[in-house]
């Protein structure tokens, strides 16, 4: 026959692997080890017949092996109430909803906003264009003669032969033109672009502009300098600086290409920068005559500026991001970053 000791053992381990959550299954439990004719009270009745000697040792387990059933017990009885609970909820249509988990904003739109909203405090409001042009639009309206080999700067996915994607948003630039008919014009123009590129880490088939057109009497290079110094200093930092370089661009003349201090070094050189302590963010220049021209303006009576800047670039340099294609693949652990900034 056992001992008391094994006994004691025996129910401790039946008790502490107990599982059962039924209200029945419960109420066996306490009859079985908790109730006056229980199982533990047999085992005190035993106890009183053992020696002295031994009660020192089985008093103090047999003491713990009640209190772990009592504990058990309740817990059996807690987990119960609150399953119980819980499904009531399930059952109760007037209960508060669940929170829903709000997504957060693109890094392409946050950058899109700010630029809209930096352009808009200074009178610029925001115009928009197809993204399936026609080649006018896109070339010839902006000074690209047609075997111009600046064309081939622009890898085009070509629908026929006369309808294409978008290369740029500079084609918003004539659409407005053509719009205002001879009257001053303050535009952006944010948009997809598409360009027959491989991509990699620094190009992507498809991505994002924003164009600036200014068409008044009496503007020149010094509006275009202080209007992208403003932008450069509101997205980047008020110590950012800018120079401008002499470029190349078919619609404008002369034509500059816009590089902000580096956020990184302040300008003195480092990696990346690459040594120069310039990044390059943006190409602009003053509308070229010829534009202006074809699209219904006097060039003798005014002027204009016109900028190009890449939302993706942008984001880029804004957020540190080093690969442009994690702004393409949605990957959703990328994304969330970007929810305290939404
Ligand atoms: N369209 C040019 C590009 O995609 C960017 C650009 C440069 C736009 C100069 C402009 C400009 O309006 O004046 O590379």
């Amino acid at each position: 026959m056992a001992t008391l000791k094994e006994k004691i053992e025996q129910l401790k381990e039946e008790i502490s692997s107990y599982k059962q959550n039924s209200a029945e299954e419960i109420e066996k439990f306490r009859l079985k080890f908790l109730s006056k004719k229980g199982e533990i009270s047999e085992l005190f009745d035993q106890f009183r017949t053992i020696s002295a000697e031994e009660k020192k040792e089985l008093g103090q387990m047999l003491n713990q092996l009640k209190q772990t059933a009592t504990e058990k017990y309740n817990t059996l009885k807690d987990n119960m109430a609150a399953a119980k609970e819980n499904s009531k909820k399930e059952d109760d249509l007037t209960r508060p909803s669940y929170d829903l988990d709000l997504g957060s904003r693109h890094p392409i739109s946050l950058i899109r906003n700010e630029i809209i909203s930096i352009f808009g405090k200074i009178g610029f409001s925001v115009a928009e264009g197809p993204e399936i042009e026609d080649d006018d639009h896109v070339f010839t309206k902006l000074n690209f003669a047609p075997e111009h080999p600046a064309r081939d700067m622009q890898d085009t996915f070509y629908i026929n032969e006369n309808v294409l994607m978008r290369t740029h948003t500079s084609p918003v630039q004539a659409h407005a033109m053509e719009a205002a008919q001879g009257k001053p014009i303050r535009i952006i123009c944010p948009g997809k672009t598409y360009r027959r590129d491989d991509d990699d880490a620094t190009h992507s088939h498809q991505f994002a502009q924003v164009e600036g057109l200014v068409i008044d009497k009496d503007i020149n290079i010094g509006h275009l300098k202080s209007t992208l110094e403003l932008f450069a200093k509101k997205m980047f930092g008020e110590k950012r600086e800018i120079r401008l370089r002499s470029s190349y661009f078919p619609f404008t003349e002369p034509s500059v290409e816009v590089d902000i201090s580096c956020a990184n070094c302040g300008g003195k050189g480092c990696s990346m920068c690459k040594g120069t302590g310039y990044i390059e963010i943006l190409g602009g220049g003053m509308v070229h005559p010829n534009v202006l021209k074809m699209n219904g303006y006097d060039p003798e009576v005014y002027s204009g500026f016109a900028f190009g800047i890449g939302i993706d670039r942008t984001a880029m340099l804004r957020y540190g991001i080093d690969d442009v294609r994690k702004l393409y693949t949605n990957d959703v652990r990328f994304i969330r970053q970007f929810k305290k900034m939404s």
